[in-house]
């Protein structure tokens, strides 16, 4: 299917769910987590079973959030970020779900009834023992060079970076939202993202299952461009220039 196809479907609908991974901060500044150069190929992830029952883990877990933190204290969002916060603007937009812990559709402007936060946010410290909520500022600006693993003063509790990490149970409602939302869509648009993490990546396939046109939009190829209506391999940035006119009477 050629661009223009694909954008005389979306133009009409109503019923746009996007999917984002990594892909669409990097021209944001914000490295994704496979290609090269990416956070895997420079930290290892902490799994939620060590970080429980490890205090080493734990520090190299504030280590690589830190390092995050002070990257997203400085990172705005992209043309990509504010295209799709249009498709709200326009009332085509059935939801956005997003991989991604740095909270740039939030800073985009898409609202939160809108969005779906499938491995949480590192825009927010919690307690695991009594969750209560922190700004990661207050967090981070007391972990000095040789810290221990902030706990909760409230209850003692560790305390974690509010994103989901490998082994931790995904968040129910945010699963069950991601779900009705694939469901429905009448268009599911993959952004920036390899496909290669479950239970997230199974989204892509529930909708195309359940009947909607399924779009892959990345510069590597992913395991699910075979099953795709429409799959356009380069800059997101790029991407949206050319669909946007397409899609708005502008
Ligand atoms: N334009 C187009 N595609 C891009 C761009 C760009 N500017 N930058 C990166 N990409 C593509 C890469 O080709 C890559 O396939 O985005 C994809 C990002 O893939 P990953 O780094 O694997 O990120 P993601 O798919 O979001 O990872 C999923 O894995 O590490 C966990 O929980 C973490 O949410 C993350 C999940």
């Amino acid at each position: 299917m050629k661009l223009e196809a694909f954008a005389a479907r979306v133009r009409p609908s109503r019923a746009v769910v996007f999917f984002t991974g990594a892909g669409i901060s990097t021209e944001s500044g914000v490295p994704d987590f496979r290609s090269p150069g990416g956070v895997w190929t420079k930290y290892q992830p902490v799994l939620f079973q060590d970080f429980m029952t490890s205090e080493a883990a734990r520090i190299q877990h504030w280590r690589l959030k830190k390092a995050t933190y002070e990257l997203f204290k400085t990172v705005r969002p992209n043309s990509a970020h504010l295209a799709i916060r249009d498709f709200e603007l326009r009332g085509q937009l059935l939801g956005l779900i997003t991989q991604n812990i740095d909270g740039l559709h939030k800073l985009a402007g898409v609202s939160d009834e809108k969005l779906v936060e499938l491995h949480g946010t590192d825009r927010l410290v919690t307690c695991l023992t009594c969750g209560k909520r922190f700004e990661p500022a207050e967090v981070y600006e007391d972990l000095a060079e040789n810290f221990t693993a902030p706990t909760c003063d409230a209850c003692g509790g560790y305390l974690k970076s509010a994103n989901v990490s490998f082994g931790q149970s995904m968040p129910p409602e945010a699963m069950q939202r991601a779900q009705v939302w694939s469901e429905q869509a009448e268009i599911f648009i993959v952004i920036g993202s390899s496909l290669q993490v479950q239970p997230a990546a199974s989204f892509p396939v529930i909708a195309k299952r359940a009947g909607a046109l399924l779009a892959i939009v990345n510069r590597d190829a992913t395991p699910l461009d075979n099953i795709a209506d429409f799959v356009h391999n380069g800059a997101i940035g790029e991407f949206f220039e050319r669909l946007n006119p397409l899609v708005t009477n502008t």
